[in-house]
């Protein structure tokens, strides 16, 4: 991003600093001194409005959780009470015992005693431009006939479905009515290449790809229907049936005997299908996200502390009210996509607002002429979206009326306080609060944010955790750090909606986050607080890449590009990055009589790009005769970040077991 872009409008108020963005996005400011308080009209009519009650609140979740938690799960819909708030034997955490209850229950049967029942549950729009608008009775009755849908293809409790979707309401539909049968879905993000849904069917053993011929993405067709066929062909399959919504028209291969047509489907089943009573605890979803190995780990949430967490937090983070439109801007293959546009909202009947495409089609002030057409007022977005508005510059919004928001949020990454500041006065108007919500796919919903009624915010710090959150930062003894001092943030206290475990990996769930401090979440993040007390997150201190708000495992695009018979060897780094936070830096040796060429550097981001997805594209290749290892042979991972942020080598290399490598790959650069 250009100093200017960055800086013109969004000069801040007090403090004259204007960093171009990409060094505040590696380094938030920790001197930040701007305090955004909630206006006394905000605060007035929000659930939480002031501190005080933020603080009472917060010291009852965490001194008498049971009683906290207990009083707000009565909230939801319980087919059968539970009789226990938590059963906590490290690292395995039950909640509700005794309790049953579905999900799809509560996010649509219960809406439709009363005026909700006829209330937008889901508005969308499609990258070309159709609209539609699905009412909570509406809704309920697609995902009772999906449902059945599923059952009459072979689903049953405790089976994996793989959703491998475009933004469209089916995608949610599919997910509902998995949870109303009491089966369990896995979406695939429709970024991610057939090799990644074959990893990922294979690995949790899925017995029926939901699909649609294609999805569209910046004017193009993605081709999801051919990338499942490729993805099935790769050996041997658990897969019996594809079912394919039809969306674009394309022509796809449907296979006898296997794959069968969404619409033809329905034909066969009726409306009536009945939410199974599950067990608080009974598997909802796996996600996988990226680790610090080669292959992804496949998150375990299940159903009822999951369901309350999302629905808590979108009632008190998002402070989401009937008469709000909401947008959460993420797919549904993320995370975010599953808590904050579906089963959050729902549960709480909200109306949920979901686009299918690009925000910059057909031009860059999509965006806005949603928020302007359908008056949405609570939107939640990611830092490098809003970086990216801000380089396309203001005059896209200047278009449009925004005047409808009142709340905003951003997740996924550090925001630098230059976004966070133009976030603030070009899109919010100057009086909208701005929740930063830290959390990750393994948490399940919001674990550090601003209580938008209550906590005064400062530019790039997600402020305070939680209620029931118990975190902290520490030094590799364990040991709180100092203000200021950075450090390693751990939750010391089980949540309702943390992880369940690895699917199929105890061992690796253990030693991922339970391991490093005995009894302690270990996030896998750095962070450090001022002295308010609020919690400014640095960023992943393990092998795992934010890019573009993705994570991104290294040791994935280095087995990646080792899978290309060129590579000898590679090493994966991030490296500051203006627009994504940060970008993918390979370093590569090339096998014996390989010559390396800028083709060759094309053919292998080409080839990352197949085997993983276009979110894994590289950045740069940078061909190296050898790459630098300590005597033990570890790669020096440290060096390498320098090498590829430009920076000069610092520290000590005594430990390296060829010196000259540096240099020679600091002048590698492969243009
Ligand atoms: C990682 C989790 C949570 C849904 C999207 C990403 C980073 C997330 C923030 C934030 C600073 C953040 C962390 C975290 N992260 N939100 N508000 N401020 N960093 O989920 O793919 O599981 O990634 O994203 O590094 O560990 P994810």
């Amino acid at each position: 991003m250009s100093k200017k872009a960055a800086s013109k409008k969004s000069k801040p108020a007090k403090k004259k600093s204007s960093k171009p963005a990409s060094a505040a996005a590696a380094k938030p400011a920790l001197t930040e001194s701007r305090v955004f308080k909630p206006s006394a009209e905000f605060s007035k009519a929000a659930r939480i409005s002031s501190m005080a009650q933020y603080k009472k609140m917060y010291d009852e979740s965490i001194k008498h959780p049971d009683k906290f938690f207990g009083r707000e799960a009565k909230e939801l819909s319980w087919q059968k009470p539970f009789t226990k708030v938590l059963e906590w034997k490290c690292p395995n955490a039950k909640w509700f015992l005794g309790g049953k209850l579905n999900v799809s229950e509560n996010c649509l049967d219960r809406h439709l005693n009363g005026p909700r029942k006829t209330k937008a549950a889901i508005i969308w729009e499609g990258e070309p431009g159709e609209k539609r608008v699905l009412t909570y009775q509406q809704l309920h009755r697609e995902v009772c006939r999906f449902a059945n849908v599923l059952k009459r293809n072979g689903a049953k409790k405790g089976d994996r479905v793989i959703i491998y979707m475009p933004m469209i309401p089916e995608a949610a539909i599919a997910m509902l009515a998995c949870a109303r049968i009491g089966v369990m879905h896995s979406v695939v993000f429709g970024g991610f290449s057939a090799e990644s849904i074959k990893d990922r069917v294979n690995d949790c053993q899925a017995k029926i790809v939901v699909t649609a011929d294609g999805g569209y993405r910046r004017g193009a067709v993605v081709p999801l229907k051919k990338n499942v066929d490729d993805a099935l062909q790769l050996g041997e399959t658990t897969v019996k049936k594809v079912i394919v919504y039809k969306r674009t028209g394309q022509d796809v291969h449907i296979e006898e005997g296997r794959d069968v047509w969404w619409n033809r489907e329905l034909e066969y089943v009726d409306a009536n299908c009945p939410a199974v009573a599950l067990d608080a605890e009974a598997p909802l979803f796996i996600l996988y996200t990226s680790g610090s190995t080669g292959k992804p780990k496949g998150i375990l949430h299940t159903t009822g502390g999951y369901l309350l967490h999302s629905y808590m937090t979108c009632k008190y983070v998002f402070d989401l009210r009937d008469e709000d439109v909401y947008w959460c801007t993420a797919d549904v293959g993320w995370v975010t996509g599953h808590s904050y546009m579906v089963y959050g909202p729902l549960a709480l009947g909200a109306t949920s607002l979901m686009y299918e495409g690009a925000p910059n089609w057909p031009e860059n002030d999509r965006f806005w002429r949603i928020i302007d057409e359908y008056k949405v007022s609570v939107f939640y977005t990611a830092p490098t979206a809003i970086r990216a508005f801000m380089k396309w510059g203001d005059h896209w919004l200047k278009k449009h009326d925004l005047t409808s928001l009142r709340l905003l949020g951003t997740v996924g990454e550090p925001i630098n306080p230059e976004a966070w500041m133009w976030y603030h006065k070009l899109v919010g108007g100057g009086k909208c609060p701005i929740v930063d919500t830290w959390w990750q796919t393994e948490t399940g919903g919001h674990m550090i944010t601003p209580i938008p009624g209550a906590t005064p915010t400062k530019p790039g710090t997600a402020t305070l955790p939680f209620f029931g959150v118990d975190a902290a930062i520490v030094d590799d003894l364990g040991k709180e750090v100092g203000k200021d001092e950075q450090g390693k943030l751990v939750i010391r206290k089980p949540w309702p909606s943390m992880l369940r475990g690895i699917w199929g990996d105890k061992k690796r769930y253990q030693e991922t986050y339970w391991s490093e401090f005995k009894g302690w979440y270990f996030a896998g993040d750095g962070a450090r607080r001022d002295k308010d007390g609020y919690f400014w997150i640095i960023g992943r201190i393990d092998d795992v890449l934010n890019v573009a708000g993705h994570r991104l495992g290294t040791a994935e695009v280095e087995s990646a590009l080792v899978s290309h018979p060129a590579v000898a060897e590679s090493a994966v780094v991030g490296r500051p990055d203006e627009l994504k936070g940060q970008g993918v830096v390979c370093f590569v040796t090339v096998k014996e009589g390989v010559k390396t060429s800028r083709e060759l550097g094309e053919e292998l981001k080409k080839h990352v790009r197949t085997v993983i997805g276009p979110v894994a594209t590289p950045d740069e290749i940078r061909f190296a005769a050898a790459l630098p290892k300590t005597r033990s042979g570890k790669i020096m991972r440290r060096l390498l970040k320098q090498v590829a942020a430009g920076e000069i080598i610092k520290g000590d290399t005594t430990t390296l077991e060829d010196i000259n490598v540096i240099a020679q790959l600091a002048a590698s650069g492969d243009d």
